[in-house]
């Protein structure tokens, strides 16, 4: 016998993949509404677009508050993050409501580390430098001294919050020829043996690395971490490398740990804001080496997390098993 069901609302927030879209148009569950875009959709936009939704499919540059919860009201059932990332999204508020939370874990654990492993390697071995000498003329010989950085070869990487990402580019970093791994975070993990990583103190990872690597969730307790002090503890020539989130880092910190010499250079994929204003002060450094937020920018993983994330509001909205739901 065929139960008639009610075609529920959803509100996606931004152009994604066609390969969710899809999904979600194919599924005969919902009617989407889109913003049909590829900036981010305008905060009125937002609370307009989500009311009487019973499923959100939102992007790490909206920020869920009471205020879009609000806005849904009591219909809302599911929101569905096109991230791993879950700091944009006021959670306590989330789950007094009794709303289900989809998320993309693993699917970006690959392409994400990679961009790590890129990242480092473009800072610690000067990449843009070099670019930006080569085709302004300032390469004018070979010259011994000229453009040297940093190797992996023999040194101490240090990597804080060793969870999926973080694994995945302690396992990358090893065949450099890493001496020796360690890490910090909340608790010693059993898988940490795979790399030979050795669980210490968060101030010993900065007193002996000679590449720190910055993987871990944005959490209150992550918040502005990496600030004055835990820079003076770094040595002078180390690499400090982030792609989790910005606001682990206090950027003025970081700005003055890069002028005085207190550390030698700094990757970041993720800042606060973004954008980066293109007069920040950071961007005047040539050992700042900023990427646009792209750990997880492959052709295959977007589209994989957004099959994923519309797989997720599907099954947010019928009350079955999510493929990756957020427990909390
Ligand atoms: P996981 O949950 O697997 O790992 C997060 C890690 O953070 C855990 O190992 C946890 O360690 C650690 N952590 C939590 N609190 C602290 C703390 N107080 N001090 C040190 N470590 C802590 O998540 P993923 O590896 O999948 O993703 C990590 C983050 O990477 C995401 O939250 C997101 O912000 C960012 N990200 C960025 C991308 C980019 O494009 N640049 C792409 C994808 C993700 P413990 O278990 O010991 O608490
Ligand atoms: C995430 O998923 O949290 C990243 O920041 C973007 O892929």
């Amino acid at each position: 016998m065929h139960t008639a069901h009610k075609i529920m609302k959803v509100f996606v927030t931004r152009r994604i993949p066609q390969e969710g879209m899809k999904i979600l148009s194919q599924s005969g569950v919902c009617k989407v509404s889109l913003w049909d875009s590829d900036e981010p959709v305008p905060r009125e936009e937002l609370l307009k677009g989500v009311a009487g939704a019973h499923g959100l499919l939102c992007l790490l540059s909206d920020k869920i508050d009471t205020e879009v919860l609000h806005a849904a009201g009591p219909n809302l059932k599911v929101i569905s993050t096109l991230s791993v990332g879950f700091d944009h999204m006021a959670m306590d508020e989330i789950k007094k409501r009794g709303v289900r939370v989809g998320y993309t874990p693993d699917v970006l654990t690959d392409a994400t580390a990679e961009l790590t492993v890129a990242l480092l390697l473009a800072t610690a071995r000067r990449l843009p430098e070099g670019v930006l000498e080569v085709k302004n003329g300032g390469w004018s010989t070979w010259k011994p001294l000229w453009l040297c950085g940093y190797g992996l070869l023999g040194s101490t990487v240090g990597v804080i919050g060793l969870g999926r990402i973080g694994m995945a580019i302690a396992r990358r970093l090893k065949p450099f020829g890493v001496k020796r791994l360690l890490y910090s975070g909340r608790t010693a993990k059993s898988y940490a043996s795979d790399v030979e990583g050795e669980y210490v103190p968060l101030d010993t990872l900065l007193s002996e690395c000679d590449f720190v690597v910055v993987s871990c969730a944005l959490t209150p307790e992550t918040q502005g971490l990496c600030n004055k002090a835990f820079f003076s503890k770094m040595k002078n020539n180390a690499v400090f490398i982030n792609t989790s989130r910005g606001a682990v880092v206090n950027q003025e910190d970081l700005y003055q740990a890069l002028t005085t010499g207190q550390i030698a250079c700094a990757g970041l994929d993720v800042t606060t804001p973004e954008p980066l204003p293109t007069d920040h002060p950071l961007l005047t450094l040539k050992n700042c080496v900023v990427l646009p937020h792209i750990g997880s920018a492959t052709y295959s993983t977007r589209g994989i997390m957004a099959e994923l994330s519309a797989n997720n509001l599907l099954a947010g909205l019928q009350g079955t098993d999510m493929p990756s739901e957020l427990k909390f």
